[in-house]
């Protein structure tokens, strides 16, 4: 392991003892604990363990359910409707995702709308769990407005992630994890805390312009939609199946899980699409197909100075392998937020090293 890394079981184990000692079953804690680690060890620092403290401080203060199980409230063969009951997002994701793939294994194809969760952190997370099980999954979720709709001054639509997963036969999922916003919220927090500037492709102004103010937001100021009205229209798209069509919170009806005071539950919503590759084409010819189709990109002639086209995902589990092997070099936001979560549960920081340095005072996540 590399000097100053942290080592990703030491990483997944504190944050599995933080949610044990706030109430989480052990195998609820193992699961939270080991989505935001992975997130961590794939890059996506500001949907890793850097959550961990916000959300203990929810459970700490009843918003989320330490106890709490999703459940079924209504299913056909290929569909079912499942409310959370302000459990962890991860913990209703993971159940999700888990009644969905039991549907697809047997119809083809499956949705599961997700009502009353927690912050569903990294959407990727869960659709490549599928994709390693020879699925395709997309995910959506909604969230608190944050983003500009083109031509307006103030947000209308959440931040709502949007991932797919697609299993590649002979290698790591393709895996495409975006927020529907030119970037995620926890990005102008992360640019505030380092001291670094943002570029004026970020947030619209309370004067519908472009802004490069990054302390305006999130009360003066949105996060500019993904491509204009290409993103708008995919973070609707997000609102309409995780939070309409299941009957779940829609845009201000959701919770902030930063802002909000603790006792008070979020009630994000989610969707999960699977669709059983096999069921559908054999494995001997979509495997084949989809390789022809990476290989093509992949020989793609590239631009002065890119040394190969990447497919989605590709970077991540770059990262990710090279954490489990050297460890993973958590930016000081991140361990300003572990070093907190520590002095919420009493859990030793001790086994991860981490520097000494200043707790943040403010959530940082979107
Ligand atoms: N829970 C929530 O409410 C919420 C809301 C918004 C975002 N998020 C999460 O925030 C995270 C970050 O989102 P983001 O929009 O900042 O991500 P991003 O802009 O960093 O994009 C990441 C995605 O783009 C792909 N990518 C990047 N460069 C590429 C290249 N050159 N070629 C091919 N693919 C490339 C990556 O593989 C990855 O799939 C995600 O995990 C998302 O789920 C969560």
């Amino acid at each position: 392991m590399s000097t100053n890394a942290v080592g990703f079981e030491n990483l997944f184990r504190f944050t599995q003892l933080c949610l044990e000692r706030v109430g989480l079953s052990p195998a609820n804690a193992s699961d939270v604990a080991l989505a935001l680690a992975t997130t961590d060890a794939m890059g996506v620092f500001t949907h890793g363990t850097k959550l961990l403290a916000g959300y203990l401080r929810k459970l700490q203060g009843g918003g989320y359910v330490a106890g709490a199980e999703p459940r079924i409230e209504r299913e056909g063969p290929a569909w079912a409707i499942v409310n959370a009951h302000s459990a962890l997002g991860q913990v209703g994701c993971l159940s999700a995702m888990r009644i969905g793939m039991q549907k697809a294994r047997q119809v083809g194809i499956a949705y599961v709308g997700l009502r009353n969760a927690g912050h569903i952190g990294a959407a990727g997370y869960y659709a490549a769990l599928a994709a390693r099980d020879g699925m395709i999954a997309m995910i959506t979720g909604n969230d608190i407005p944050s983003v500009a709709a083109p031509g307006s001054r103030t947000a209308v639509l959440g931040s709502n992630p949007l991932a797919y997963a697609i299993p590649v036969a002979d290698g790591d999922p393709i895996l495409l994890d975006i927020a529907t916003a030119a970037v995620a919220g926890g990005k102008v927090y992360a640019a505030l805390q380092r001291g670094e500037s943002i570029p004026n492709t970020w947030l619209i102004g309370p004067d519908g312009l472009p802004t490069t103010d990054g302390s305006l937001y999130p009360q003066q100021a949105a996060l500019a939609p993904m491509a204009g009205h290409k993103g708008y229209g995919f973070g609707l798209w997000c609102e309409i199946l995780s939070a309409i069509l299941p009957g779940g919170n829609m845009t201000w009806q959701v919770g902030s899980w930063i802002f909000d005071e603790p006792g008070r539950p979020s009630w994000h919503n989610a969707s999960i699409t699977v669709i059983d590759v096999a069921a559908i084409a054999p494995p001997h010819e979509f495997q084949p197909r989809l390789r022809r189709l990476i290989d093509e990109i992949h020989a793609a002639p590239t631009a002065q100075g890119v040394e190969r086209v990447l497919l989605p995902g590709e970077r991540e589990w770059a990262n990710y392998r090279r954490a489990l092997d050297q460890g993973i070099h958590l930016p000081t936001d991140v361990l300003d937020k572990l070093r907190q979560a520590a002095e919420q549960t009493g859990v030793s920081l001790g086994e991860l090293e981490i520097p000494k340095s200043v707790v943040a005072e403010t959530e940082t996540s979107g």
